[in-house]
């Protein structure tokens, strides 16, 4: 069967796939949603100056407008921006908590000489927990890390909107605004991932009390409020196909990052985008924040996540914001973590019908770097990720009755084992074969 040997070929590793041998790309909502007209009339209006593009001040400004922050450095994508936040903040030995650890931010943490600590309540690692904001951090244990550690040893605290490795759960208004009071009295800063912000402000209307009749807009503009700064892979959220930033309110992170970005990016009017990129990038961002659309995208996450539910099929719940997580410790109990059931399940999937996602569990979580055990988190993930824009509720469709003839032979699926790893972000590269 031509798929089983493409996925052979690939070390059973989905990245490794080639796009063309793929019927429905869910691997990631990283770049691959769909611009709108208006944004590819936007790319006819690039100005592609060396210096002082026109678009990067349409840039500057939607920023400006929509997230509130001062300041910013354009970046090629998000982890250009988590470089040069590491950099400019972290010093050898500091210590960086936040809500679950994301494997770029992390690893450039660690490469600033950081280590990071995971303060996310305890309720993020159980899939099966209905918490209506598992992304919250839990503030007992952020008091107790400043306790331990000394403030002058935690540079800033590293939030994400909407968790990617928990699931795409959201942090509420209150715990943002209980974490910024609980920094700065410390004199700690706080920074946002704010790559998938607008889904975290969606499920803060529709959870949160007193905020049912505020706007996505008026609701992101509130919580950037409570960060002193913001790093963003461009290629979520704001609905480009490449291109990121970093802002901040603070003068001496400003003038750091400003300086390092043209080393490793770009001069600071582009930072490795075209003027057509960022044109592109500041219209993403006014069509991001409609009601409407953010509404509509999370909702069909929500159908095909309610189809596999229903079908008794074990997904972390409650349901994100821009993926559906399969829980592969409960798909396939019989597969130890160290044979990578989530990278089995993934491969087994693209095996059935072409349909492509990812894996979220021991394959990404990566070696600890002092002692080079692997990591073995709780959560043991297939991540189905839906592109903004993209696809058909018939599409979710497929997906699920894909899932579910998977689910039906999961007694006979056999485990992985790793023949290759690369040194860093082992995920993208790693090779497997069959046990
Ligand atoms: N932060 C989060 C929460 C992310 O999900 C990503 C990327 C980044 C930072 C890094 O941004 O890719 O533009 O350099 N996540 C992609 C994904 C790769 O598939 O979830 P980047």
């Amino acid at each position: 069967m031509a798929r089983a040997r493409a996925m052979a070929e690939a070390g059973y590793n989905t990245f490794l796939l080639r796009s063309e041998d793929v019927y429905i790309d869910l691997l990631t909502d990283s770049g691959t949603s769909a611009m709108s007209d208006r944004q590819w009339a936007g790319l006819m209006l690039g100005d592609e100056a060396y210096a002082g593009s026109r678009n990067f001040y349409h840039l500057v400004e939607a920023i400006q407008t929509y997230y509130g922050y001062k300041h910013v450095v354009p970046t090629h994508q998000g982890r250009g921006a988590e470089h040069l936040i590491s950099q400019a903040m972290i010093k050898p030995g500091d210590f960086i908590p936040g809500n679950m650890y994301f494997t770029t931010t992390r690893l450039h943490q660690e490469l600033a000489g950081g280590t990071f600590v995971d303060v996310i309540i305890d309720e993020a690692h159980d899939s099966t927990n209905l918490h209506p904001f598992k992304g919250d951090i839990d503030l007992d244990k952020l008091q107790a890390l400043i306790d331990k550690v000394g403030p002058e040893h935690i540079p800033y605290v590293s939030v994400a909107g909407t968790v990617n490795m928990a699931g795409g759960q959201p942090i509420s208004m209150g715990n943002i605004k209980a974490v910024y009071e609980l920094a700065h009295r410390y004199g700690i800063r706080v920074y946002l991932d704010a790559t998938r912000m607008m889904e975290n402000a969606l499920f803060i209307q529709e959870r949160e009390e007193g905020y049912a009749d505020k706007s996505i807009a008026e609701i992101l503009k509130e919580f950037c409020s409570y960060t002193d700064g913001a790093w963003m892979s461009a290629k979520k959220d704001n609905l480009v196909n490449i291109g990121g930033w970093l802002a901040t309110n603070d003068e001496d992170v400003f003038e750091k990052a400003r300086n390092m970005v043209v080393i490793y990016e770009g001069l600071h009017t582009y930072g490795g985008m075209s003027g057509r990129d960022m044109e592109a990038l500041a219209i993403g961002i006014t069509e991001a924040v409609q009601d409407d659309y953010v509404r509509a995208r999370v909702g069909q996450v929500r159908y095909l996540g309610e189809l596999l539910v229903d079908w008794g099929i074990p997904i972390v719940q409650p349901i994100g914001g821009h993926a559906i997580f399969l829980d592969a410790k409960r798909f396939y109990p019989h597969i130890p973590q160290d044979e990578f059931p989530a990278q089995t399940l993934a491969a087994d999937i693209y095996i059935d019908s072409g349909v492509r996602t990812m894996e979220r569990g021991v394959v990404s979580a990566g070696r600890d770097p002092e002692t080079g055990a692997h990591r073995h988190p709780k959560l043991e993930l297939v991540r189905i990720t839906i592109p903004r824009r993209v696809y058909t509720q018939a599409h979710m469709d497929v997906v699920a009755e894909s899932v579910k003839a998977v689910w039906d032979k999961r007694e006979s699926a056999r485990g992985l084992k790793m023949v290759y790893e690369p040194k860093y972000l082992r995920f993208f590269q790693a090779r497997f074969e069959r046990l």
